[in-house]
């Protein structure tokens, strides 16, 4: 029999949560979970807060006040833990806080849980082996305690939606009007009467522009998109990306002028992992040396879960965590660092080559439903139903034709192999 493993596990997220369960349900595996905030959920946890917190760390979530998810219920639920029948598709972010609260409870994660102690440092005990222990150091954010301990294996599962990225434009410093990110966005109160022009408009900055339209005079769509198909509100338009600020307003490449109150960077967020050292460099938002997006190369007990952007992100974490699993536990066939280094060129070369920018390495879309088989597949799991991906290319026409309406579908996945819409 083999001796119990440790398993340090970095937030308590969705991703997080699903590594503490699925690493609870392996005999002679035990997690650790470090949460560097007092609770679980991630960026589910809203907080009217934004800055830093009482601690002078930066505040995580994203969260704002009027969130419905923009992904039913039935796609967004792990595949072994549905949602509350009693919920319509989509929901408040209360309702998915509370599911991962419920998740929690029901799989007795909390116990397992450190809060408030964040995760510093990340180092192999042995450089040279392949299958080092890992040495983690924590930090108790009230009693300013650090702690060291040893792990057998790290799921790094912090999360890509909390460190703003905001693009240099010209004349920025000289704007007089309010400049924010989307990260910073609670409610739309705080734009009444007032005109605002939004830069990006992927889910953030779409779902925020049609969040503000009844408070504020005007929104304006900044993108570098095609137009959309979809009717917007009245005071909702679009216009190419800025050229430059002046002090009262944006200039955009067309030659059009606006002038604002607001400006708000729907631009994304950065990739950042402080405590791992050198262990993963981040070049241009790509993060390498990963296996699948997912296994350290150098040192496959080492794995980055939830890296992947376009997704339904709960049902990909039970799939990256539940293969990331299987090679600890030997079930599945470990690769040498060379085969791997060789599938990491050949997928991001067949990115580049099917039209992608080197920027979009984790861009999954549509490749997301081939890239969980696989991952099922080689750790001998259980693949996810087809029907989250009917469900999500059908949710998906709703929204670019319906931008305004698609949220009041309700979607019934319940029936045996079909689903169906109820109008
Ligand atoms: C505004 C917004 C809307 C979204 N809408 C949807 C939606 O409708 N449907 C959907 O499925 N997904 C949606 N998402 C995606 C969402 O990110 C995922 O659903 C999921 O919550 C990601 O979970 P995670 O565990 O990877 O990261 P997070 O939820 O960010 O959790 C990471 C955790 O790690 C902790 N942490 C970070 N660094 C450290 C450290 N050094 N030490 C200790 N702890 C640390 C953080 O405190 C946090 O608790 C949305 C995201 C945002 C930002
Ligand atoms: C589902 O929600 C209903 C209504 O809020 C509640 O009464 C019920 O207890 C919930 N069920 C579960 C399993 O949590
Ligand atoms: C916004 O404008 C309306 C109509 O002019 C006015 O009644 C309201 O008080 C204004 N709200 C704020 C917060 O300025």
């Amino acid at each position: 029999m083999s001796p119990a493993r440790r398993i340090a596990v970095i937030g308590a997220g969705a991703a997080g949560l699903c590594a503490a369960r699925n690493i609870l349900s392996k005999p002679h595996f035990t997690p650790v979970v470090y949460e560097g905030t007092n609770h679980v959920g991630g960026t589910w946890f809203f907080t009217e807060q934004t800055g830093k917190d009482e601690y002078g760390i930066p505040i995580h979530s994203s969260m704002y006040k009027n969130l419905r998810t923009n992904l039913p219920k039935q796609v967004m639920a792990f595949p072994d833990f549905p949602f509350n029948k009693s919920l319509p598709s989509f929901i408040k972010h209360t309702d998915v806080l509370n599911y991962l609260e419920s998740y929690c409870d029901e799989y007795k994660l909390r116990n397992h849980i450190e809060f408030s102690t964040l995760v510093e440092k990340v180092e192999p005990l042995e450089p040279d082996n392949r299958f080092t222990k890992w040495e983690v150091t924590t930090y108790h954010v009230s009693t300013k305690q650090t702690s060291r301990n040893i792990f057998d294996g790290v799921m790094v599962c912090n999360g890509h939606f909390s460190v703003p990225r905001v693009p240099d434009i010209e004349g920025m410093s000289d704007f007089q009007g309010r400049l924010l990110h989307s990260h910073e966005y609670r409610s739309p109160q705080d734009f009444e009467n007032r005109t605002v022009v939004i830069l990006g408009a992927k889910s953030s900055g779409t779902d925020i522009a049609l969040d503000l339209a009844p408070h504020s005079t005007k929104v304006v769509m900044s993108h570098k998109g095609s137009q959309f198909k979809s009717e917007l509100p009245s005071n909702v338009e679009e216009r190419p990306v800025p050229l430059r600020f002046t002090q009262t307003g944006v200039d955009f490449v067309d030659g059009t002028h606006i002038e604002c109150d607001v400006f708000m960077f729907c631009t994304g967020y950065k990739y950042t992992f402080p405590f791992l050292g050198n262990l993963v460099s981040v070049d241009n938002n790509r993060i390498t040396p990963l296996y699948k997006h997912l296994i350290n190369i150098k040192y496959p007990t080492l794995s980055l879960i939830g890296v992947c952007c376009i997704i339904c992100p709960f049902p990909q974490f039970h799939c990256q965590v539940n293969y990331a699993i299987s090679l600890m536990d030997g079930s599945a066939k470990l690769l040498s660092e060379e085969e791997m280094l060789e599938d990491e060129k050949q997928d991001f070369q067949a990115r580049i080559e099917s039209g992608l920018p080197p920027r979009h390495a984790h861009l999954m879309g549509h490749r997301q439903w081939d890239y969980n088989n696989d991952l099922a597949d080689l750790g001998g799991n259980e693949r996810i139903t087809d029907n989250v991906r009917l469900l999500y290319d059908l949710c998906h026409r709703r929204r670019t034709f319906n931008l305004m309406l698609y949220k009041n579908d309700e979607y019934d996945l319940s029936g045996a192999g079909n689903f169906y819409k109820v109008d």
